[in-house]
């Protein structure tokens, strides 16, 4: 028997062709599994440049697991298994001949909780700029540091103590530190799971204005368990359910009018 997922499942692998230069991630038929169990069932999007992305659904549903995949982070999972394609840049990223390390160059990540260096706000900027471009003039990192603090909303906050530990900076004020640290590699794509949920609601409010702020200049990927934040500031959503997209669409399709029964008990809370 043909599930009620199944059978929404196939509404929505009629996705709307999105041209090839606009789109940052192209996910075409992926699965996924950890040892025996499968986590990802065929799962196709595209995900469009300068857009905020915002993957959302109940926990478990596999929304970090595909999150993980765009910059190979699952690699270091020894049971993870992937089939499938995800193209960035025409690049199939899955394959054994692309390189983690300079995919992670092009897509950056920041994780629930802020890992900050236990080292000055200052250090924590400059060492991923001279391990990247190591024939960088001094004036240069300099000027980098400014901008990227002033690209994540801190450097007013911070410019006094700049040379002072991280790690003796507010939670939020530390996930803007490793936001700014992220893009001093110029990535492409911005990935972030769930980065404010250990956060106070005005901590909150900065890292959404920033995020609506830089989408200009990057991709970025959410994930969020606040449906308000996805309202807030999602271009595009896609929700999970079980390993599968039963819905994706513009923010204003998925939470005005929703298709499936599913999604509409999610938004309602009933999930
Ligand atoms: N390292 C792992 N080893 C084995 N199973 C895992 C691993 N990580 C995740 N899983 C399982 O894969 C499934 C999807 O997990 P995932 O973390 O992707 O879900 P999620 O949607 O991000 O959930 P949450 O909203 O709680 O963060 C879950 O059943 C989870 O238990
Ligand atoms: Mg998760």
């Amino acid at each position: 028997m043909i599930s009620k997922v199944q059978t929404e499942q196939a509404v929505f692998d009629r996705e709307p062709v999105i041209p090839e230069e606009k789109t940052a991630i192209s996910i075409r038929k992926v699965n996924a599994w950890y040892g025996n169990k499968q986590v990802l069932f065929d799962v196709n999007m595209q995900i469009k440049k300068h857009r905020i992305m915002a993957f959302i659904g109940p926990s478990g549903c596999g929304k970090t697991t595909l999150l993980r995949c765009f910059n190979r982070m699952n690699d270091t999972i020894r049971s993870f298994r992937l089939e499938g394609t995800i193209k960035i840049n025409d690049t199939d990223i899955t394959t054994k001949q692309a390189d983690p390390i300079s995919i992670r160059r092009k897509v950056g990540m920041v994780f629930q909780q802020p890992n900050s260096f236990p080292m000055s706000i200052h250090r924590n900027l400059k060492l991923p700029i001279t391990e990247n471009f190591p024939n960088i003039d001094k004036a240069k990192i300099e000027q980098i540091i400014k901008q990227k603090l002033q690209d994540a909303n801190l450097y007013d906050e911070v410019k006094d103590r700049i040379n002072r530990s991280a790690l003796k900076i507010s939670g939020g004020q530390q996930q803007r530190l490793c936001i700014a640290r992220m893009l001093t590699i110029e990535p492409e794509i911005l990935l972030f799971d769930e980065p404010c949920s250990a956060l106070d609601p005005l901590s909150t409010n900065k890292i959404e204005d920033l995020l609506v702020r830089i989408k200009e200049k990057y991709t970025v990927v959410i994930v969020t368990h606040n449906i308000e934040q996805a309202r807030r500031i999602a271009d595009d959503v896609a929700f999970f359910y079980e390993g599968r997209i039963v819905e994706s669409g513009t923010a204003e399709n998925i939470f005005l009018v929703p298709q499936t029964e599913l999604l509409e008990r999610y938004l309602s809370g009933k999930i």
